[in-house]
């Protein structure tokens, strides 16, 4: 077993019950508030350190009072915090999220000091071949550039899940050995143009639209349809969980960090999806984001 590096976004999530949401103009009544600890990365980082594996979180927080506390609850995740700062000037990532009856939500995310990630603040990271690389799309492409490429360099594994979607402004996607995104995503980035929901013989068109190299993995997480694998020679599809959702914010982070501690624990492919459907499963079980992140007893519980 090697290293888990997660170059990534720390967010405080203020998050808020509602039973619908405010059209323009309107305003409406929420219950529930809470500011738990988020952010795509930290989320991905706890995840895989709750399910055993060394994970080292590299990210920005504020020197504001949230960046205090968000640092706090870093440090009680057993994670290696070396190569995560306090930068000055920069109000620490905040997320706004409500989430509705139906249990979904919606986010908008003020970067703050995730921005301030540069790329020499990833290059300096120790990678060795056993390690794997996660990022996703809550700090600049170019510091993710430069983290893969240094990744790449040492013979690590990469994971990236380009969420929230974006346009690929830097040449990122061949650095890439497993691109994790859901429906949505996979349309937004491949040339193809089709509606969602997209069938299962859609999904792998578009996965091999939008392949960048010949061993790339892709997996298209699904919600309530399960999860979809495409690799150069095979598709392994998996059904949903049957669970009860009661606040999905965090599920998709659930999943990728699970699958980076079960490709690190050298899992087949198909049984590291398992693994992490489980776990994206269980997140949406419990509310808020890294507060949701599930034990391995919670995964095993679902995987019969
Ligand atoms: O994926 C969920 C996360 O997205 C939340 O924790 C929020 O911070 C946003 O980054």
């Amino acid at each position: 077993m090697g290293q888990i590096h997660v170059a990534g976004s720390v967010n405080i999530d203020v998050s808020v019950q509602v039973d619908k949401r405010p059209k323009p103009g309107e305003t409406v009544e929420g219950d529930d508030l809470d500011f738990v600890l988020g952010g795509k990365g930290a989320n991905q980082a706890i995840a895989a350190s709750r399910l055993g594996s060394a994970v080292s979180m590299i990210g920005r927080v504020g020197t504001d009072r949230f960046g205090d506390e968000l640092l706090e609850r870093l440090e009680r995740e057993n994670l290696s915090l070396t190569y995560l700062h306090q930068v000055a000037d920069e109000p620490s990532g905040t997320a706004l999220i409500t989430i509705d009856a139906d249990s979904e939500n919606s986010i908008v995310i003020v970067p703050g000091a995730n921005a301030a990630l540069a790329p020499e603040d990833v290059t300096e990271v120790p990678v060795n071949a056993d390690d794997i690389a996660v990022s996703q799309f809550e700090i600049p492409q170019l510091t993710i550039r430069a983290f893969f490429e240094r990744a790449r360099d040492a013979g690590a594994t990469t994971i990236l899940n380009p969420a929230p979607a974006d346009e690929f402004r830097e040449p990122i996607l061949p650095l890439v050995d497993y691109l994790v995104v859901n429906e949505t995503e996979t349309l937004s980035y491949s040339d193809i143009d089709h509606q969602l929901p997209l069938t299962t013989a859609q999904i792998i068109e578009t996965c091999e639209n939008l392949r960048a190299h010949d061993s790339q993995v892709l997996v298209v997480t699904r919600g309530d349809d399960g999860v979809l694998a495409s690799t150069p020679t095979e598709t392994i599809t998996l059904d949903a969980h049957p669970v009860e959702p009661v606040d999905t914010t965090g599920a998709g982070d659930a999943f990728v960090g699970a699958f980076a501690t079960a490709l690190d624990d050298k899992k087949r492919l198909k049984d590291a999806l398992e693994w992490a459907n489980a776990a994206g499963a269980a997140a949406t079980t419990t509310k808020g984001a890294s507060s949701s992140l599930p034990t391995p007893t919670e995964i095993q519980q679902l995987i019969p």
